[in-house]
């Protein structure tokens, strides 16, 4: 699923998209459904002239389609409980050098608790 968010940028805030939740029900796995459908919906996301795309997840998964750490290209994270690794982004063709800054996540996100890890021994 895509959803929106929105980018704390300098010049103003900016609506971008968070792939996320993410799942392929087990016995289809690595059939490359995911691939397939991350892929598409990157190709979507670009037609539509959204520039930039945000996730928390796995490094190792999530580069092969091009998404790196947020932190190394200008981007912060919106919460301190997101390990630096996890917190990823993807410059899309409409990306441009200002579009800098604090990523936000929609309110439903934070209702949910759906942001970063909890720690219940902290
Ligand atoms: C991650 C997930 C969506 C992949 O779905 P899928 O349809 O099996 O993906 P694909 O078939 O397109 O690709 C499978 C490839 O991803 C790799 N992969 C899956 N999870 C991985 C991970 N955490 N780290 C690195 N590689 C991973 C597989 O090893 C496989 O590699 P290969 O192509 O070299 O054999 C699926 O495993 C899933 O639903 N997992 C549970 C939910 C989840 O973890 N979602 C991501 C939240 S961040």
């Amino acid at each position: 699923m895509f959803t929106r968010g929105l980018l704390d940028a300098p010049r103003r805030l900016l609506k971008v998209q968070v792939l996320s939740p993410l799942a392929v029900m087990p016995e289809h796995h690595k059939r490359g459904i995911d691939s397939a459908l991350v892929r598409h919906g990157l190709k979507i996301l670009a037609e539509r002239a959204v520039p930039l795309v945000f996730l928390e997840g796995d490094p190792g998964y999530y580069s092969r389609f091009g998404f790196a750490p947020g932190s190394d290209q200008n981007f912060r994270k919106p919460s301190l409980r997101i390990p630096d690794g996890a917190f990823q982004a993807l410059r899309l063709p409409e990306y441009e050098p200002w579009m800098t800054g604090t990523f936000v996540y929609a309110d439903p996100f934070w209702r949910h608790d759906a942001v970063g890890l909890r720690d219940p021994s902290a």
